[in-house]
């Protein structure tokens, strides 16, 4: 069963009382133009990917229909401030924008055939689940414990003076742990299955580690209410890239496991709000520009941005990391953690999945400690071509675990 992309109904929210301007017909008009971008895209995205048809036609209808769409967003029927106004039309240009890199690299050439049967099935597996498992056997989990020694230990020393934000280091692909996990992601048809199922080459373009206590607050307390049951549920945001986790640690309920919303890996890749969410994500944190916190999100703390993003369309009211906005015991809420699964070390240590499509969350730490590796597999010259043009705008942490600077290990 598909699920729904989540919508949040930031009206009903506490923390978003404000008095609002914007009419019904204003949000009917805008949910309408949403539902003609969606139904476009569920022609688009089977074409793209079979490789067979021109979608050329659905790609300029996609444009016409986002130029109508941004039209309405700058006009007077829409009582917006200039900056939250710029920042939906922004986000909804780069929504397109990036619909067309994806594309684009569907229309180079694949030939899936040279690969192993084995990894055919584990690429429609990864389409059925959004997430393949691979475990690695206790003896060369223990090897690959040896061999972390040295970063284990300077991610301790890291946490002590960040207790409270999220903690992540490069590793280089190379040294022993580097070895024994390429043995086991090769072994384990990884990276093939990967290409397969994107439709493209890829390759390990990045290792990083990452530690995990109960002192983090980063995805505490947004707003006054208790912190949501969901709190950092999210999709991330480069299409390209999917992730490898390997638990380093023993990992159980309370000490911050991975988890999945089971079938939401559809919905999001359908959904034209997926990818406007996560442009105005980034573009609104850079035209609000709120004052620095240890909490993740920033500028949802910040009354400022809460009472204009209140006069957005409801539809266009959202994030990529929506997990933190949604009241506790709603509906929504008893809907998303009923569909949430965790993995657990006694099950599992090591899975890959598609991170931007797959609602996921982990590392949220309540007792003890965790331990993980993230090993990114992405199409490296097209991505580098990508993160140069990219940089000023998302600065994200990705680029950060690529390019490992001054890095140790
Ligand atoms: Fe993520």
């Amino acid at each position: 069963m598909e699920t729904p992309i989540p919508v949040v109904s930031y009206l009903e929210h506490p923390s978003f009382q404000f008095e609002r301007f914007t009419s019904a017909e204003a949000d009917a008009i805008c949910a309408d133009h949403i539902q003609k971008l969606d139904r476009i895209l569920a022609t688009l995205w089977p074409k793209v990917q079979s490789r067979q048809a021109s979608f050329e036609d659905e790609l300029q209808a996609l444009k016409a229909e986002s130029d109508k769409f941004t039209q309405f967003l700058s006009s007077e029927r829409l009582t917006l401030g200039s900056t939250v106004r710029a920042t939906a039309v922004e986000s909804v240009l780069s929504a397109i924008e990036r619909i067309e890199q994806e594309v684009a690299y569907y229309a180079q050439p694949f030939n899936a055939h040279r690969y192993q049967n084995k990894a055919v099935e584990l690429a429609q597996q990864i389409d059925k689940e959004g997430i393949i498992f691979a475990p690695i056997p206790l003896n060369e989990m223990q090897n690959l414990r040896k061999s972390l020694a040295a970063p284990m230990k300077h991610m301790r020393e890291i946490a002590l003076k960040q207790p409270f934000t999220r903690r992540s280091y490069p590793l280089a692909l190379e040294n022993d742990y580097w070895k024994i996990i390429k043995q086991h992601i090769t072994r384990n048809h990884l990276v093939d299955a990967a290409s397969i199922y994107q439709g493209f080459p890829l390759e390990p373009i990045y290792c990083a580690i990452s530690y995990e206590d109960p002192k983090q607050t980063w995805y505490k307390q947004c707003y006054e209410s208790e912190t949501s049951h969901t709190a950092y549920m999210h999709y991330d945001h480069d299409f390209e890239i999917l992730k490898i986790i390997i638990y380093v640690s023993e990992v159980e309920p309370f000490n911050g496991p991975f988890s999945y919303i089971q079938n939401s890996h559809y919905s999001v890749h359908n959904s034209f709000l997926s990818y406007y969410y996560r442009y105005f994500d980034i573009v609104s944190e850079k035209q609000f520009n709120p004052p620095k916190t240890d909490y993740y999100r920033p500028r949802f703390k910040a009354n400022t941005f809460r009472e204009n993003f209140i006069q957005l369309p409801l539809l266009l009211q959202g994030s990529s990391h929506f997990g933190d906005d949604i009241i506790n015991k709603s509906t929504q809420s008893t809907q998303l953690l009923s569909l949430e699964k965790q993995v657990l070390t006694k099950d599992n240590n090591c899975f890959m999945f598609t991170g931007s499509r797959l609602i996921h969350r982990g590392g949220l730490v309540q007792e003890g400690e965790r331990f993980a590796l993230q090993v990114g597999l992405s199409p490296r010259p097209a991505f580098f071509n990508r993160i140069r043009r990219d940089t000023r705008r998302t600065a994200g942490k990705t680029i950060r675990k690529i390019l490992g600077k001054n890095r140790k290990f």
